[in-house]
Formats: C-alpha cells, sequence, structure tokens
C-alpha cells in the first residue's frame, strides 16, 4: 500500500521503517527541515536499537522516501498516520495543536479515498475533531475520507522488534473502508498470528491512555510497597515475585526503583486525569500514581542526603541519565529529577550514560558529564544506579569501590547484589530492600 507518515519521531520513524518491511511504501514527513535534512543524509535523530539498519534498508530499496513537504508527502497515500507529539500543556491536557496541524496540511493536499489514521496518544474525542476539521478544510471530501485510530504500544529501545512482532494490534474504526484499509496494511503481521483487536474509535482511544496509566500504576504500587519494606525490613525484590507469580497479577512492571519517565507516562497520566474530570469523572488514583512516583526519587535523594549528611561539596556519581536502558531519550528522566535535587542541595552531580550523555548535558548545563562508569565514580562520595543499562551488571567492583572516595552506593533499580555490595566493602543503600550493608 502507499503510506504517508505525518511526524518521523520515535514513533514515526519506526512505523515508517516497519511498514516499509512490511511490504509498503511509505513517504515520512516532518515540519523540521533538520531532521529531513539528517535523514537525507542517512543520520538517524535519536538511538533505537536496529532502526538505522532498517531506515537504511527502506531507503537503499527506495520504498521509504523522506520530505519535509506533506503535499507530496500525503499525495496518493492510502493511508496516512498522524504521529505528531502530544505533550502537556502547563494544565495538564494534552496538547494537540500538531494534530490539528498535521490534519489540516494533510486534509489541503488530499485527494479522496484515504483513511487517516491517529497513532499519537490522544484523549478519547480526538478522531471526532479530526473528522470536524476535515470537513470544514475539505467540505469536498465528506464521503471520501475515513478516520481511524491504531494506537502505538511500542516501547522505546525494543521499538523495532514490537513493531514487527507487537502483542496485538488495536484499531478503532466506523468505517468498513478504514478497517479493510487497515486489515490489508497489517496482513503481514496477522498471516503470522498476531492479534486483532477492532473497536469504535473513542473504546481505541480511551484504550492507549487506560493501557500506559495502568502500567505506571504498577509501577507505582510497587514503589509504595518499597517505602514501607524499608520500614517493615521486608525486601521488596521477593515481594515482587511473590506478587508476580500469581497469574492474575504477571510479574511485569512491579520492579521498585526511581520511578519512570519518558515521553508517555508522565504526560499521559496527565492528560487521562484531566479527560476523567472533563468527562465529570474523578479519578484521583491516577493523581496518587503520580505522586507515588516523584515520591521515588525524593526517597533515593534522602538515601543520598542520609549518607553524605551535607551535599554541599559532595561529588555524586549517577550511573544512566537516560528515562531507562537502550535508549538516549531523556524526556522526564528519573535521572535528571534526582540531578536537579542533588544540585539544587549543593552537591556536585557527575553523570554518565553509554547514550543519553549528550541529551542530558543539554538538558541540565550544570551536570557534569564522564566518559565512563569509573571516571564518573573517582573521587565520587556516592554513586547512585539511576538506569539499568546491560553493561553496570559487568561492572568491576573493586576498581570502583578503589577509585571513590568513599564506597557508598545507592541502587535505585536494585540492580546489584546486596550481599555481593557488602562483602566487597560498599555501604549500600538498594530500593525497598534491607540495608546487607548499611552505613558506617
Ligand atoms: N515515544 C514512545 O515511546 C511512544 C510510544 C507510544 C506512543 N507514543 C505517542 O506517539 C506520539 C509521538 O511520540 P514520539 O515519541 O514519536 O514524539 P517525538 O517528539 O519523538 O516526535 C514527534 C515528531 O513530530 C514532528 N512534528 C511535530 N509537529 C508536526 C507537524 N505539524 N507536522 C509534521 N511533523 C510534526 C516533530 O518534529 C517530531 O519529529 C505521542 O503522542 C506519544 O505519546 C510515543
Amino acid at each position: 500500500m502507499r503510506v504517508a507518515v505525518i511526524g518521523l519521531g520515535h514513533v514515526g520513524l519506526v512505523t515508517s521503517a516497519s511498514l516499509v518491511a512490511l511490504g509498503h511504501d511509505v513517504r515520512g514527513t516532518d515540519s523540521d527541515d533538520e531532521r529531513i535534512a539528517l535523514l537525507h543524509d542517512g543520520g538517524m535523530p535519536f538511538f533505537e536499537p536496529g532502526l538505522a539498519e532498517l531506515v537504511a534498508e527502506g531507503t537503499t530499496g527506495g520504498r521509504l522516501e523522506f520530505t519535509s513537504d506533506t503535499a507530496s508527502g500525503v499525495a496518493d497515500a492510502e493511508v496516512v498516520f498522524i504521529c505528531v507529539g502530544t505533550p502537556s500543556t502547563g494544565t495538564g491536557d494534552a496538547n494537540l495543536v500538531a494534530v490539528e496541524q498535521a490534519t489540516r496540511d494533510f486534509a489541503r493536499n488530499a485527494t479522496g479515498g484515504t483513511v487517516v489514521v491517529e497513532k499519537s496518544t490522544v484523549p478519547a474525542g480526538t478522531a471526532e475533531r479530526i473528522r470536524r476539521t476535515l470537513r470544514v478544510v475539505r467540505p469536498d471530501l465528506r464521503d471520501e475520507t475515513f478516520v481511524a485510530c491504531n494506537p502505538e504500544f511500542l516501547r522505546e529501545g525494543r521499538a523495532v522488534q514490537d513493531c514487527l512482532e507487537p502483542d496485538r494490534i488495536l484499531v478503532g474504526a466506523d468505517s468498513p473502508e478504514a478497517f479493510e484499509a487497515m486489515r490489508r496494511l497489517y496482513e503481514p503481521l496477522l498471516n503470522k498470528g498476531c492479534r486483532l483487536i477492532e473497536t469504535d474509535i473513542a473504546t481505541a482511544e480511551l484504550a492507549k491512555h487506560a493501557s500506559n496509566a495502568f502500567l505506571a500504576l504498577k509501577i507505582s504500587y510497587s514503589n509504595a510497597l518499597a517505602r514501607l519494606c524499608e520500614r517493615a525490613g521486608a525486601d521488596v525484590v521477593s515481594v515482587a515475585e511473590v506478587l508476580g507469580s500469581d497469574a492474575r497479577i504477571g510479574r511485569a512492571f512491579l520492579d521498585a526503583g526511581l520511578g519512570y519517565g519518558g515521553y508517555c507516562f508522565p504526560k499521559d497520566i496527565q492528560a487521562f486525569e484531566r479527560l476523567a474530570a472533563k468527562l465529570g469523572y474523578q479519578f484521583p488514583l491516577l493523581r496518587e500514581v503520580a505522586r507515588i512516583n516523584d515520591e521515588a526519587v525524593e526517597a533515593a535523594a534522602d538515601k543520598v542526603r542520609e549518607g553524605l549528611w551535607n551535599l554541599e561539596g559532595k561529588r555524586v556519581a549517577l550511573l544512566g541519565l537516560a528515562f531507562k536502558p537502550d535508549t538516549d531519550d531523556i524526556r522526564f528522566s528519573p535521572a535528571l529529577a534526582l540531578a536537579e535535587r542533588l544540585l539544587a542541595g549543593g552537591a556536585r552531580v557527575v553523570g554518565y550514560d553509554p547514550r543519553a550523555a549528550t541529551n542530558a548535558k543539554e538538558a541540565l548545563p550544570q551536570l557534569e558529564i564522564a566518559v565512563d562508569v569509573y571516571d564518573a565514580a573517582t573521587d565520587a562520595d556516592c554513586i547512585v544506579i539511576c538506569t539499568e543499562w546491560r553493561e553496570f551488571l559487568g561492572l568491576d567492583l573493586h576498581r570502583l569501590r578503589d577509585v571513590m572516595a568513599h564506597p557508598f552506593v545507592v541502587d535505585g533499580r536494585n540492580l546489584l547484589d546486596p550481599a555481593t555490595m557488602a562483602e566487597i566493602g560498599f555501604a549500600y543503600h538498594a530500593t525497598g530492600r534491607p540495608a546487607a550493608a548499611p552505613l558506617p
């Protein structure tokens, strides 16, 4: 099929390259000319495992094209995906300016017979606004343009795999034309047994918010348990194992730590709560999820303060700056939230991340950047493990201990083994676990 993708970010670029891999011809457009120029030069605007290769395959084969000209981008497309950002406004609502802009850009250049698909995460009711906008801009295409909602469930760091082997595909639509086009589009995945869930549009929109909010809720539940375990002398990792061994609960997203971050959960939970309020339903559970998430960062900061007494002049090394491993995305990263608190307390904060250091420095210029873990740890009074990068599992812990001013580790991801850390001589504070190696 001929497909256009508007917005070439973490979702749009992965969607574009994946749809080419499924056999379609894709034209991707973005309002950011620099991004288009970079893609034309063979560069990548962000790091995502396997994506550069997939994009290169598509462009080399001539079936994946990029343009900053939406008119030519959407011309002749049978399906147009809207993948632009939906950030938070000051009040927590989803900012849908880019969605409207993309809709208008498409509508002005539409030729008829197209299915417009919202893939961006949007509040229930947005498709209806898209439809109205299409009617206003192009009344002539009233019965020839169709709307669908196909929320994206990819995870950064595993986005390519998630797009090519999804758990399920969700399509909300209200016309046979839209359903038919989406079935054709995803036929190669459906033939491999991938489950397709078809609903009305509002249900698909709401299900995406509900899904993200529920995952965030699981994380916050475990973080609240961590606070409780710390007070009760219990071990939250074992508690999570017990919970997770119950098939009704499931083990995923029960890891206590510094909490969630990234471009999705924080803004989507707020937007979901705002949507509920607008619809006349109070949903304070969602606010509580966000509060517990903030508390997780504060709890780690407290451990650092507790261990160092005063922060002034102390050197604190943060291992991991990305909001999660295998990405260079630092948007709403708990590591940076922690860095801000420690800097405000007068500490010198140095960070190391295998991929996200440049982005982190740009977002927080006071942050010093180290070239590797040992560089970060040298003369540090405390290390905080903020992101569970795999390479942190293979550290030379003796060397780490020796380069530090004081061997004190706060493990914000429960990555290391408490007994080993105690044996090597670290003061070691995990998250929600009894202190195997308490402070001197
Ligand atoms: N990042 C994720 O893991 C993820 C997962 C699932 C869903 N989502 C949702 O998908 C949407 C996009 O997220 P993202 O992470 O890809 O965002 P992003 O910020 O990485 O990318 C958005 C892109 O849209 C472009 N853009 C903005 N306005 C435009 C316009 N009017 N016309 C053309 N291009 C425009 C920007 O230049 C940018 O390249 C959001 O609604 C997000 O919540 C994100």
